[in-house]
């Protein structure tokens, strides 16, 4: 698919805001250096932070980081080449020495990409930063997520980004749409013939969703207070799935079109209301550093959502995510609708799902439809069978690699947009405030009981399989 973006070229340095912290450390640098190496990195990265640290701390720090992801760091020539392209500027982002400090950084450089990894109450300090030393001139901008806490926040958001970068030069980022197994959904999709027919609410009962999480918050218990599960993980990451799930095929090729299509679906999304929703906490919880001692923040989430579309009406979504949960996948499970008639002893009712499709994200992803075969015998009895189209591929990118390297071409075409990430957040905005209390669960479980009664009009949750290779953690 096209890009249908031809306004930018490639930038000239990367300029990193928030360098210093947690993201950047797990996943950013890692990224950064699999760009070396791939040679999709070769401009200035300018680490911005409030850390009293110089060049030498920096550069410990990006070592440290590449060597936690698993890469040996003597004699390594990709690491060395990264080393060589940092530059970093401590600063509040309060002062405009700060960015006059970024700007003499910058040097020659014309066509900057600012990466904003920072907490979301200090984004408009640094765009305004940024605007008061002419920095956002021919710049563009990659916005780190969480975008909002609810809708009037990401409105605000949207509206002090606009005031500064053009929207074809804003990249918001939602890691889950630079995972190749998130793209697969839109190709898998819209690349075969035989899924159009039954893809709607004549064929399809229900669609279950899981992003389950076998580890607790992992120190973010501050970060957590502010968010809770439903802002952390479903109304982005989740409802990205829905929407490649759930989108009409996009009018013609480009991500324009997808762009337009995915929209659409957030905005047939029917407001969730408090009977939609089940929260839950797992037991602990409020014993992590930087957690209220009578917090409410759900670690655990269950909803039921419609959508209000000719296609989709009376179709239920089913969507469920926590952490300290039994197994660590993400899961998408498109159950179709029985045979009109139970013509065989063991088919009403059908033991388990008949036909389904199962989408594995992660790990080890899988593409498997499934079906009843007859059972050896005299007798009309069958088994349920799981024809898989794909096993785990190797060699992907990882989703930052990706997305980091599009923003530095130019390329738009993995991000949000504003219009659909207002929209995700009008279908969550009534529960943010109006929902029932968080119920206790025990690490190791599925969530509170309640979310089994959420599902029972469509039959169970699915719970995805364990990866044979995982180890639990907390
Ligand atoms: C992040 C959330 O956006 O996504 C985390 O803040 C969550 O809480 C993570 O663990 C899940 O991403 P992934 O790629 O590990 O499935």
């Amino acid at each position: 698919m096209d890009s249908d973006n031809t306004a930018l070229t490639d930038a000239d340095a990367f300029v990193f805001f928030g360098a210093t912290g947690d993201l950047a450390h797990k996943k950013i640098f890692p990224a950064l250096y699999q760009m070396v190496r791939a040679g999709t990195l070769s401009v200035p990265v300018i680490g911005v932070a409030y850390s009293q640290w110089g060049l030498p701390e920096f550069r410990d720090h990006v070592r440290d980081s590449v060597r936690a992801s698993g890469e040996t760091v003597e004699d390594n020539e990709t690491l060395e080449q990264l080393l060589s392209l940092l530059v970093y500027v401590d600063g509040d982002y309060g002062k405009p020495a700060t960015f006059a400090a970024v700007k003499a950084a910058l040097g020659s450089a014309r066509r900057p990409a600012h990466y904003l990894a920072i907490p979301p109450s200090l984004f408009s300090t640094v765009i305004t930063g940024l605007q008061d030393a002419g920095l956002n001139r021919d710049a563009r901008v990659i916005v780190e997520k969480p975008f909002g806490r609810d809708l009037a926040s990401a409105k605000e958001l949207n509206r002090v980004l606009r005031s500064a970068f053009d929207e074809s030069a804003t990249f918001r980022i939602d890691h889950y749409l630079g995972k190749e197994e998130i793209m697969n959904l839109l190709y898998f999709r819209f690349a075969n013939s035989f899924l159009e027919p039954i893809w709607n609410r004549d064929h399809v009962a229900s669609v279950q969703i899981t992003l389950s999480e076998t580890f607790g918050v992992q120190g973010r218990g501050n970060f957590y207070e502010t968010a809770g599960c439903l802002r952390d993980v479903v109304q982005n990451h989740m409802f990205q799935i829905v929407a490649l799930l759930a989108m009409e095929p996009p009018a013609y090729q480009g991500f324009q079109a997808v762009q337009d299509e995915k929209f659409k679906v957030f905005k047939g999304m029917q407001p969730l209301a408090a009977e939609d929703i089940v929260r839950g906490q797992f037991t602990g919880y409020r014993d992590e550093a930087g957690v209220a001692a009578d917090s409410d923040v759900e670690t655990f989430c269950a909803l039921r959502l419609t959508i209000d579309s000719w296609r989709w009406a009376g179709v239920p979504w089913y969507l469920r995510s926590g952490k300290c949960l039994p197994v660590g996948a993400a899961e998408v499970v498109v159950e179709l609708k029985p045979p009109p008639q139970p013509l065989f002893s063991d088919s009403n009712p059908a033991p388990g799902r008949a036909n389904y499709f199962r989408f594995r994200l992660s790990p080890n992803p899988v593409i498997a439809i499934a079906a009843r075969v007859k059972r050896v015998g005299e007798e009309f009895i069958g088994d349920q069978r799981e024809l898989s189209l794909m096993n785990s591929q190797p060699g992907t990118e990882q989703p930052y690699q990706r997305l980091l390297g599009d923003a530095l071409a130019g390329d738009g075409a993995l991000y949000t947009r504003e219009d659909s990430i207002e929209a995700a957040w009008a279908v969550v905005e009534p529960i943010l405030v109006h929902h029932h209390a968080s119920q206790p669960y025990a690490p190791g479980t599925w969530g509170p009981e309640a979310a089994d009664a959420l599902i029972s009009g469509a039959g169970h949750w699915h719970n995805p399989d364990p990866d044979p290779t995982e180890q639990p953690t907390r």
